[in-house]
Order: structure tokens, then C-alpha cells, then sequence
């Protein structure tokens, strides 16, 4: 582990927002997720990496209940996850904007489903659009942009909710470095603004380094947390800066070795 900072001073001052406890999961006799412990803060930006197959988005399928877990308790501003409840949304790794919806009407999508008042609707509306720079397209569909605006789209559609928790599995993986770049900045401009909390899942570990607060990585299948990072580094992070490249370099050496 690298003592960049202690956890102590990390956690001082935080508020648990998550609490996952003993989470086990297993397709049949295949264990992917194996007794899975920690913490997320209120407005912390977690990175989770850990290699392909490992059980990444498995993991986050329990975490939003979309799968059950086998065993163990996943609890939000400590009471049960509960999607009926609390806030979750989900950012896939394929874009997936509503294909028969504009671009406005699905950033409006699940304010209306919440029956927000329509000028708060509006009002949020016209503020996705502006932070993710969509608003000289918000009358075009889906299949007429790129990718990277669709999955813009995506992600101003589950800010635009101010969830509890937002939950991401590798939303760039598809993209060329170049998009990437503009929208982890993008992202990191939404999370300050908004004060959410992100809990951030990919592959790629100078992502993961670049973006979060706090990297937890996980082991190959069945996955186990094998180590945490605080990176208390200023930003704008720098991806050639000495500091950068030390930390990158002991996750990488770190998942290299299992
Ligand atoms: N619905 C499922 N039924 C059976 N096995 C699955 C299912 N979903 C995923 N798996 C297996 O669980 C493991 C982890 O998959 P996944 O969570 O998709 O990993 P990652 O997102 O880290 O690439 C893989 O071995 C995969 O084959
Ligand atoms: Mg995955």
C-alpha cells in the first residue's frame, strides 16, 4: 500500500454514504464475487479496477440490484439499497440513451418519472444540457450522434436525477484516448458541481488513477479487494507527472503479480 496519506485523515470528516457488507456473489457453482467489504463516502469519487472477467460489473449489478447478491448486505445512508427508495443510477458501458427520445426529452426522462414540479424539470433540464454542451442538439435522436455525445446523453440524463449514488461501468471503454480525455474532465466537472457521489468501475488503471479520490482493486475471479489507494494528488492530474506515474505503476505491478 502507498502512504501517500493516511486513512485516517482521508475519512476525517466524511460521511459513510455506502456501506457494503460481506458481499458474496456466485452464478451456480461459479463464485465471482467473494465476501466484498467497504465504505463509500458522501462525495467521494471511487475508482474500482480490476481486469476483465474479474467480476466488475457483476459487482455493480448487485450493487443497483439488478442481480441478487448470494449473500450480504449493501446499505445506502444506512438503510437497505432499495431502487424504489434511493436514488441509484446506472451508467452502462454501451451507450444506452432511449432510441425514440430526443436528446432533451431523455435527459427529462426520469425527472418525469419523479414527478418533479415542471419548472424544476425544466430548470434542471436546460442545466444538463448547458454543463454537457448539448444544447444546440437537444431536438436530435440517438442514432444521429456520435458515440461519445450519446454517452453524454446518458450521463446527463442520470446527473440530471442528483442521484444518491451514481454508479459507472467502464462509460468510456469504447472511446479513442483524445474523447476519453474530454470527457473524464467532463465528468470530474459534473461530480465538483454537483456534489455526487461516483462510484467509477474500469479496466484501466490510468483512468482509475486520473480520476478517482481513492482506487480499490480487485483481484482476478472470484474478486476480493486486494488493495486501496488514496491519491492525493492537485488537480488538474497530470499524466506524466513523477507522482502520477508511481502510483500507476504500483497498481500495475500489483495486478501483475496475482
Ligand atoms: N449471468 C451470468 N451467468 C453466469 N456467469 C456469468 C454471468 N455474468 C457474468 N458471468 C461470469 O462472471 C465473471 C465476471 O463477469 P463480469 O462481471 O462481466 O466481469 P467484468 O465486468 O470484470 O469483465 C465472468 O467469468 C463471467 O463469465
Ligand atoms: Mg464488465
Amino acid at each position: 500500500m502507498i502512504k501517500e496519506m493516511s486513512k485516517e485523515d482521508y475519512i476525517k470528516g466524511k460521511k459513510v454514504k455506502v456501506q457494503v457488507k460481506d458481499l458474496t456473489k456466485c452464478y451456480g457453482d461459479l463464485l465471482v464475487l467473494d465476501d466484498i467489504n467497504f465504505e463509500i463516502h458522501e462525495g467521494e469519487f471511487l475508482c474500482i479496477v480490476g481486469p476483465t472477467g474479474c467480476g466488475k460489473t457483476t459487482f455493480l449489478n448487485t450493487l443497483s440490484k439488478f442481480i441478487p447478491a448470494t449473500k450480504g448486505d449493501i446499505l445506502v445512508d444506512g438503510i437497505q439499497a432499495d431502487p424504489e427508495k434511493q436514488n441509484i443510477a446506472f451508467v452502462f458501458q454501451e451507450p444506452s440513451a432511449i432510441p425514440w427520445l430526443s436528446v432533451e426529452d431523455n435527459i427529462r426522462f426520469g425527472l418525469n418519472i419523479k414527478k418533479l414540479p415542471k419548472e424544476e424539470i425544466h430548470k434542471r433540464v436546460e442545466s444538463m444540457l448547458t454543463l454537457v454542451g448539448l444544447q444546440n442538439y437537444r431536438n436530435r435522436f440517438p442514432k444521429e450522434l456520435s458515440t461519445s455525445m450519446e454517452q453524454r446523453v446518458v450521463i446527463a440524463r442520470n446527473f440530471a436525477i442528483n442521484p444518491d449514488l451514481l454508479l459507472m461501468d467502464e462509460p468510456y471503454g469504447q472511446l479513442d484516448i483524445k474523447l476519453r480525455y474530454y470527457l473524464e474532465d467532463e465528468l470530474l466537472r459534473l461530480w465538483k458541481e454537483l456534489n455526487s457521489t461516483v462510484l467509477f468501475v474500469t479496466h484501466n488503471i490510468e483512468e482509475a488513477v486520473y480520476l478517482g479520490e481513492r482506487v480499490l482493486v480487485l483481484s482476478n475471479k472470484p474478486a476480493k479487494i486486494k488493495d486501496e489507494v488514496i491519491i492525493d494528488l492537485p488537480r488538474p492530474r497530470k499524466f506524466d507527472d513523477p507522482e502520477f506515474v508511481k502510483i500507476k505503476d504500483y497498481i500495475t505491478d500489483s495486478i501483475r503479480w496475482w
